[in-house]
């Protein structure tokens, strides 16, 4: 081997490669996101359009990542340079860089609050109080002066204390444990949920499709809720794609890992909403729904308490496992395109986007009137992300490997250079070449107002 190439580290088994990519998707974007956007767009006919999204194109996105990192052996702009050397292609790559530092700048923020969630509950300052204090409580919080800044300080101190300490150790370790354990949180969650009297109604908006709810602007949400949800669209798992062993099933993986990712958003969704309606909580009400909804779920169940301590931590270590996949896109570029140390590399892109991430945290207090286009810093960073720079490179994505790679190439990869059937290669291959563009080209035209459907 020559010695310019490094030794990359690998996912040391098959379950490593799915707890890790299964770490990165699911996390806030389900419990937090999911629900609060699905709330803002009408509920039934979004999870419907949300979910339609993730196994039409969702799925051959998150494949796609695993072919061009696997076959690259590189970090997420790399890829693109070794794979169409000489071309414009690395700006994917890059985008996916810059899309990192956006997601984690107001992850981070919500992941803080998760966190002070952890001590309310330890603490028990929910007890005894109705769901317009626990609102309060949440508002006063996320405005203080400096309690959502040290959360979130060390949300990214962890974040990066696990990027530094190396992929597999860092990853494997923390994932294959704590994740089984929050799905049994939820789904006691949701029983509880859908026994509260009035609950019926919630079931009902989620669930009862009503399309005249849904506006283009809804449809691009779900299209960006969905890769958003998945770690698509930025690299995150072309990154880990070069992490994984040439032996595993890339297709099944990516299978499994949506479906286990999207049943997870339905959960959320079945604990939140029924909930909402049942205490009078506005379903669109943003950000802020589970925050000011959970705590009143927990109230109302027998051994909530300890349910309530254990789930914010739990939806703490998966926002983390999310949050070193991003920062991992990061890390993995400068150390491999820019030939830093990684602990060097790690050190500046933890700094960095905990600066940016700062603004985002106290856009919601002393920086609240600092806005553009009725948009707060936090706003800007959750929509850029999700409803621009993940579609668009999930758009460049499923063209690169449709397009410019070829097709042996894509199906070596797939099949394991013949060793797997791929029966369904076909019909990703389809996908990737005409249904995914086409769908995510028209999503965005018609978001723009170029189109009128
Ligand atoms: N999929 C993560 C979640 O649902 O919380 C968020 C995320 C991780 C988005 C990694 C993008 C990414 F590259």
């Amino acid at each position: 081997m020559s010695n310019t190439i490094p030794k990359r580290d690998h996912f040391s088994s098959k379950f490593g490669v799915i707890a890790a990519v299964a770490g990165s998707a699911v996390g806030l974007g389900n419990i937090w996101r999911f629900p609060y956007v699905a709330g803002e767009n009408g509920g039934g006919a979004f999870l419907l359009i949300y979910l339609a999204f993730i196994a039409l194109i969702g799925v051959s996105v998150m494949l796609s990542e695993f072919v061009i990192g696997r076959s690259a052996q590189r970090n997420a702009l790399g890829s693109f340079k070794k794979l169409a050397p000489g071309t414009p292609w690395f700006l994917v790559g890059s985008m996916g860089i810059v899309a990192a530092f956006v997601i984690l700048s107001f992850y981070s923020t919500v992941a803080g609050w998760t966190m002070e969630y952890v001590v309310s509950s330890l603490l028990n300052r929910f007890q005894e109080k109705d769901p317009s204090q626990v609102n309060q409580m949440f508002e006063q919080f996320i405005a203080h002066s400096w309690r959502p800044v040290f959360w979130q300080i060390l949300f990214m101190f962890l974040t990066g204390w696990i990027v530094w300490a190396g992929v597999k150790k860092g990853i494997e370790r923390y994932t294959k444990l704590l994740m089984p354990l929050l799905l049994f949180i939820i789904i006691i969650l949701g029983i509880r949920s859908v026994t509260l009297p009035g609950a019926m109604e919630g079931l009902h908006f989620l669930f009862y499709p009503d399309f005249s709810q849904l506006t283009g602007n809804s449809i691009l949400q779900a299209l960006g809720q969905a890769f958003f949800s998945l770690s698509v669209g930025m690299g995150a798992l072309i990154t880990y794609g070069s992490y994984i062993r040439k032996s595993e099933n890339l297709g099944t993986s990516a299978f499994q890992i949506s479906f286990a990712d999207a049943i997870i958003a339905i959960l959320a969704g079945v604990a939140i909403f029924p909930a909402v309606f049942a205490f009078g909580i506005e379903p669109g009400s943003g950000p802020g729904l589970v925050f000011v909804t959970l705590p009143n779920i927990f109230g109302q169940m027998p051994g909530g308490y300890f349910f309530g301590i254990l789930f914010f931590i739990l939806l703490t270590v998966a926002a983390l496992t999310s949050s070193i996949s991003v920062l991992e896109v990061v890390v993995a570029y400068m150390s491999e395109e820019l030939n830093l140390s990684r602990h060097k590399a790690t050190l500046l892109a933890t700094g960095a986007i905990t600066l940016l991430g700062l603004l985002c945290t106290i856009s919601w207090g002393m920086g609240k009137e600092w806005t553009l286009m009725e948009m707060t810093v936090f706003d800007m960073m959750d929509s850029l992300s999700a409803n621009i720079l993940l579609p668009l490179g999930g758009l460049l994505i499923v063209i690169f490997t449709g397009w410019t790679l070829k097709s042996q190439v894509v199906k070596q990869e797939i099949s394991n250079n013949g060793a797997l059937k791929a029966p369904l290669f076909q019909i990703y291959y389809f996908i990737v070449k005409f249904i995914a563009p086409l769908a995510i080209a028209i999503v965005f035209l018609d978001n723009i107002g170029l189109l009128n459907v």
